[in-house]
């Protein structure tokens, strides 16, 4: 149980590390803002604005995610972004909810926010933070995990996270980086279980952090249970476009071209970055970011800070240290500028 823990750190992001004008390795977005052809979509979209999202509307930008996964439109929950898929956990009435860390801490805010009891599962560095479903307590009756992890860009097996459904059990995967995996081989967004609950995101891929969008994949009654206390209206026109037009086959097509660069590009900063001494890097990483151990983890960071580069502190997730640092994979040119700053830090350290 976590009652003791400081919740405070659990509230910081990345954004809060990336300060304007310092290049930006701390925010996991791919764009600095979304690509032309979406913001005409949006901006074509403001007439919409003159009136309120119709069911027709809601309905069809569901039907746009649904045929995406291959399931029916009243298995899609449309979100005010994975965040608000978060904040609605403590209306499934958990009695113990079980986080898997260390890993993307809205969640564990929501539900203590709401004063659900929570317990942290631990996963282990030695065994590369990779899932064990045998260490998640029978008596959790909700698990919240990653797939793949913020920030240890651990891939976890389908099967593994399977491993946790239950009877009786809710199964929260948050996906908000899965489509930067290509052809996102562990995800369980088509997979149909009355206790699993997937949660996606456009903010990471379209370069969409400030629209709020996402959804929920799940049973119809378990969105239903979800959906209880949301007021009418819960999203608004702008994100029913955006989901439309971001699960178009031209736009699923940019995304795995993406997330196969994103590979390439990951690659080569992993290379570079090992090459580094006192530099661990977690590895296998499958995520658009790679979690670092740097020997004067708390100097490093402030010194890169010095010289305009910001990289996300790991110290603010549950079971990482002041040595840990989260870093974005960018193109091989800005990753080039990271690799130079660190050479350049730890050179004088
Ligand atoms: C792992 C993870 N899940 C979810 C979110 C929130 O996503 P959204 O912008 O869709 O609310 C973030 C944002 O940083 C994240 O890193």
């Amino acid at each position: 149980m976590s009652s003791e823990h400081d919740q405070d750190p659990l509230r910081h992001h990345g954004d809060v590390d990336a300060e304007s004008g310092l290049l930006d390795f701390a925010v996991n977005v791919r764009l600095d803002r979304p690509p032309a052809w979406l913001r005409q979509r949006l901006a074509a979209a403001l007439d919409d604005l003159g009136r309120y999202p119709s069911a027709a509307d809601d309905a069809a930008a569901r039907a746009a995610a649904a045929a995406r996964h291959g399931r029916d439109a009243d298995e899609v929950l449309l979100l005010a972004g994975a965040a608000e898929g978060f904040s609605l956990l403590p209306s499934l009435r958990p009695r113990l909810a079980a986080l898997v860390h260390p890993s993307f801490t809205e969640p564990e805010v929501a539900l203590r926010t709401a004063g659900v009891a929570v317990t942290r599962v631990q996963l282990d560095p030695a065994d590369g933070y990779r899932l064990d479903a045998e260490a998640v307590p029978e008596q959790a009756d909700l698990v919240v995990l990653g797939n793949p992890t913020n920030p240890t860009s651990v891939l976890h097996p389908a099967a593994e996270v399977e491993r946790l459904l239950r009877p009786g059990r809710v199964v929260v995967v948050d996906e908000a980086f899965a489509d930067t995996v290509p052809g996102e081989p562990e995800s369980l967004a088509g997979r149909r279980d009355p206790g699993l609950l997937v949660l996606r995101s456009l903010t990471k891929m379209w370069g969409l952090p400030g629209l709020r969008a996402g959804y929920a994949l799940g049973t119809p009654e378990l969105l239903a249970r979800l959906a209880r206390t949301r007021p009418h209206w819960p999203i608004g026109s702008l994100v029913l476009e955006a989901v439309r037009a971001c699960c178009e086959p031209g736009a699923l097509a940019e995304s795995e071209r993406a997330a196969a660069e994103f590979t390439a590009h990951r690659d080569g900063l992993v290379a570079e970055l090992t090459a580094l001494p006192g530099v661990e890097v977690v590895l296998p990483a499958r995520a658009p970011f790679l979690l670092l151990r740097v020997d004067g983890g708390e100097r490093v960071r402030a010194e890169l800070r010095e010289r305009g580069v910001a990289v996300r502190r790991g110290d603010t997730f549950p079971g990482l240290g002041a040595d840990h640092l989260r870093v974005a994979v960018r193109d091989p040119e800005h990753n080039a500028l990271l690799v130079k700053a660190f050479r350049d830090v730890l050179g004088r350290g």
